[in-house]
């Protein structure tokens, strides 16, 4: 409602140092399908717990190449929105400002984030699974996945298995960059969020079921140490409870506002 909007623009306006903390659901108005609502076709017969796991990459490097190509394709033709672009206003407005996403796309740095802190990796940095993790910066493992839908592919499908390339430099499979289920988390990106989180006056939560941890500690943290949690979703989260206020809306819709008002 308008009064939670205004209070929540006017701690906006005198803050000091504001964390945004992005999941999925900011990149929603922008056509990426986010985790738990709405994967479709041949993703829709798995859950991303069964395929954004190390086991589910040894047992089955196609399938998940292909999810996470299918995803890319998807990143790539998708543009950032007006949520996107009100967080790197709300980084221009307050000089101690922090981008947390989890997000693997590049939304953020697309609509003038200048570094954004990658929880959980990203989809544009491939590596191979050998010792060496050498990033991979060959030309998507198949060219038809580059966006041209591939004629013999079914469009049911929506999606397809995909052969992973191999390192140029050991031979070894290339992965996604992303962080899995089960694996840690890059360091000094969470080092990075942790401390922006323990020293901040406000933190936005944004698009964000707040189901998966350790990133969903963030916001419990910043208001542990006093600040204003302020989430924004349309749809209730488990980050709720942590939430001083609660604005429920599209990202896209209330980020805007929000910087509106608090200029
Ligand atoms: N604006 C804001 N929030 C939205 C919008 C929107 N337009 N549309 C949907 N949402 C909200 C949904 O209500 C939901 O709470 O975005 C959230 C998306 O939640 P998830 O799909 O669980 O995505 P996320 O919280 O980012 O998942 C966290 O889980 O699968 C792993 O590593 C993956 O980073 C991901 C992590």
């Amino acid at each position: 409602d308008t009064d939670a909007l205004l209070g929540a623009a006017a701690i906006l306006a005198g803050a000091r140092r504001v964390v945004v903390f992005t999941g999925a659901g900011i990149s929603a108005e922008s056509g990426v399908p986010t985790f738990r609502d709405d994967l479709t076709g041949l993703w829709a017969l798995y859950e991303a717990e069964e395929l954004a796991t190390p086991e589910a990459f040894h047992r089955d490097p196609d399938l998940v190449w292909g999810w996470y190509e299918w995803r890319r394709n998807r990143v790539r033709r998708a543009e950032p929105n007006a949520g996107h672009f009100a967080t790197a206003e709300i980084e221009a407005m307050v000089p101690g400002s922090v981008v947390v996403t989890q997000n693997v796309d590049d939304l953020h740095e697309r609509a003038g984030s200048p570094a954004p802190l990658h929880l959980h990796g990203s989809l544009f940095a491939p590596r191979c699974i050998g010792a060496g993790a050498h990033p991979f910066t060959g030309p998507p493992a198949d060219p038809a996945a580059d966006g041209d839908p591939n004629p013999e592919a079914d469009p049911e499908a929506d999606g397809r298995r995909v052969r992973p390339p191999r390192c140029v430099e050991c031979g070894m499979l290339v992965r996604p960059g992303v962080v899995w289920f089960g694996e840690v988390l890059p360091a000094t990106a969470w080092t990075a969020a942790n401390e922006a989180a323990a020293n901040c006056d406000v933190l936005l939560t944004v698009g964000t079921s707040g189901v998966v941890y350790p990133a969903a500690e963030l916001p419990r943290i910043a208001l542990r140490t006093g600040a204003t949690v302020i989430q924004v979703n349309p749809a209730p989260t488990a980050l709720d409870v942590v939430s001083t206020i609660n604005l429920r809306g599209a990202a896209a819709e209330v980020l805007p506002a929000l910087v509106a008002g608090a200029r």
